[in-house]
């Protein structure tokens, strides 16, 4: 992977969602704050950058992408304010710095949280105000953002993975699967898939897509999952021990780091097969997904 192009991508990407961020003032002023204060950390921007590539291989033009690049990209940050809620991880840094709870409080976290979800939507639905746009993939990719975020996409995997831990039950590879494909692979599942619809793929092409981006999902949490036993704090920009802390069930539980690395990278192989098969190209996107494989941050 070419760091250059890497950065060049995640510039663009951050312009974008920049666009949309509020302009903190008012009396809503400090929810604001805490909102900007949470996307404006950082972190790699992977979702809109899945999804703006995904549109370009599919032929994709115009500035349609752009609010579902800034939407994806708030849905994610929702999900890992409250995610790092006391209540549920209970983690005190990420990107390099004090999670928002830790600076703004629970109260004002889980609304900064319900901010960005709903204003992920206002956001998404400026797609109809684009000139000449195709409404009816706009509607799709509307389908695609609210079904992946809810109770059959990512916030289905972090209430099971939440269920789990509260109950201190045991979770059998299976559960983890369904976990790892929801929590995270849904998010990165709708980044393609909306991507590619936007773009006027075929259905074949849509639903290939989107399995190559279930595989990458999967295969980037099981990475996360090693991160938290073997990273380095200070590339991750997280904590390392987060999942022993809360006696978490996680890839590395049950397989252990070698068999969990291995079976990462089987599964980004897989999808790396599938991708060519589609026959479109983005050499840029096929080596970002490479790159997921054994990655460091
Ligand atoms: C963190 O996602 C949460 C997981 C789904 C593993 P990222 O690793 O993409 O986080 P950022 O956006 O780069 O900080
Ligand atoms: C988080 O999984 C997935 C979502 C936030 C949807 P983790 O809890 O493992 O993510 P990190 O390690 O805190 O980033
Ligand atoms: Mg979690
Ligand atoms: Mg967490
Ligand atoms: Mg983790």
């Amino acid at each position: 992977m070419n760091e250059s192009d890497m950065k060049v991508a995640q510039l663009r990407a951050e312009e974008v969602i920049l666009k949309y961020l509020p302009e903190e003032k008012g009396y809503p002023s400090t929810v604001i704050s805490a909102i900007n204060y949470s996307v404006k950390a950082g972190g790699k921007r992977l979702r809109p950058i899945f999804m703006y590539e995904t549109f370009k291989m599919f032929g994709g033009e115009g500035e349609v992408i752009e609010p579902f690049m800034a939407a994806i990209e708030m849905i994610h940050n929702y999900s890992l304010v409250h995610d790092d809620l006391e209540a549920m991880d209970n983690d005190e840094f990420r990107r390099g710095r004090k999670t928002t709870h830790v600076i703004y409080g629970e109260g004002m976290a889980v609304l900064a949280g319900d901010g960005l979800l709903n204003m992920a939507y206002e956001t998404a639905l400026n797609a109809f105000d684009i000139k000449g746009v195709n409404k009816s993939r706009v509607i799709n990719a509307l389908k695609i953002l609210s079904g992946k975020s809810g109770i059959n996409g990512m916030l289905g995997g972090q209430a099971c993975d939440v269920d789990a831990e509260e109950k201190k039950r045991d979770v059998d590879l299976d559960e983890l699967m369904y976990i790892h494909e929801n929590k995270t692979g849904a998010l990165i599942e709708a980044a393609m898939k909306i991507g590619a619809v936007l773009a006027g793929a075929s259905k074949e092409e849509t639903e290939k897509i989107s399995r190559v981006a279930l595989l990458v999902g999967t295969a980037f949490q099981i990475e996360d999952d090693i991160l938290d036993v073997v990273g380095d704090e200070k590339v991750i920009g997280k904590r390392v021990g987060s999942d022993i802390k809360n006696n978490k069930i996680t890839y590395v539980t049950i397989k252990g780091v070698e068999e969990a690395k291995k079976d990462a990278k089987e599964m980004s192989e897989k999808a790396i097969e599938l991708f060519d098969s589609i026959g479109r190209e983005n050499d840029f996107l096929r080596e970002l997904i490479l790159s997921m494989i054994g990655r460091t941050k």
